[in-house]
């Protein structure tokens, strides 16, 4: 009796809590809206190949743990995802996405949870770039809304960059000889050029470093405060560690992962 009635109230809290923020779903759940084309933080795996999964997959249930709730998850284009965070039509975003000043303008951002680079893909074989510079009128395919495709503009020239919705799209540009390089992030560039590894090679340049967080919508601080709270419990438990084994170190091929919810 008493844990139902812990229970409930924690749903009544959860729910008064998404609805502050806006969210026109009847249902309760804990929304992340994400982009699954970026292993290994999210892309489809599980059986049959139809469940998004991955390393911010764990965060985000550990987020709607302490939250209250069950965690349900929008697939969208990755440049659709600070809009709809905006319209209301997800609670969070998890998506690799890298906090900088521009994006931090229209949503708010969690403590930072993973630390990125950019990195350079070039076909296997082919002169390697040695020095950022050296992407200088170069033609670079990037996923479109990335601080890869910024880079790649900023250094190639906004008409030498194609930009794709789909990261898969971006190497398969390079692959079939249509660019020189893809910008892309590091982990993301370790997975698809392991997958493609007699295509493929991997060139880290001097890129800034990144730092991955957490998108709520702006203004809406008691979820902020819940994501914050479940990010310091993952580390100080160990179940971080635990998501950077599995998911970075491991790095299972998400067609045989079966044991992901
Ligand atoms: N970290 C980069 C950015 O924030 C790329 C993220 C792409 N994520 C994705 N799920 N497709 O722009």
């Amino acid at each position: 009796m008493k844990t139902f009635l812990y229970g409930s109230l924690a749903v009544v809290a959860a729910a008064a809590l998404l609805g502050a923020c806006g969210r026109q779903d009847s249902t309760t759940y804990l929304v992340m809206g994400t982009n699954a084309e970026f292993p290994p933080f999210e892309m489809r795996g599980g059986p049959g190949g139809t469940k998004v999964v991955g390393f911010d997959v764990e965060v985000a249930k550990a987020i709607a743990a302490k939250v209250g709730l069950p965690l349900k998850i929008e697939d969208m284009k990755f440049d659709s995802l600070l809009p709809a965070l905006d319209a209301g039509k997800v609670d969070m975003v998890l998506a690799g996405m890298t906090i900088t000043p521009d994006r931090a303008r229209n949503v708010d951002f969690s403590a930072p949870y993973y630390k990125a680079t950019q990195v350079v893909l070039i076909r296997k074989g082919d002169p390697a770039p040695t020095r950022k510079e050296d992407l200088q009128g170069r033609t670079v395919a990037v996923q479109l809304g990335t601080t890869g495709a910024g880079v790649a503009v900023e250094l190639a020239g906004q008409e030498n960059v194609r930009q794709f919705t789909s990261t898969m799209d971006a190497v398969v540009e390079l692959m079939n000889t249509k660019v020189d390089f893809v910008v892309i992030d590091e982990q993301p560039a370790i997975n698809f050029q392991k997958r493609n590894a007699p295509d493929l090679d991997l060139v880290r340049l001097a890129f800034a470093d990144e730092f991955y967080g957490v998108a709520v919508k702006k203004g809406n601080a008691e979820l902020l405060a819940r994501v914050n709270e479940a990010l310091a419990e993952i580390v100080a438990d160990g179940r971080y560690d635990q998501f950077v084994d599995q998911w970075l170190i491991q790095a299972p091929d998400p067609a045989a992962e079966t044991a992901a919810e």
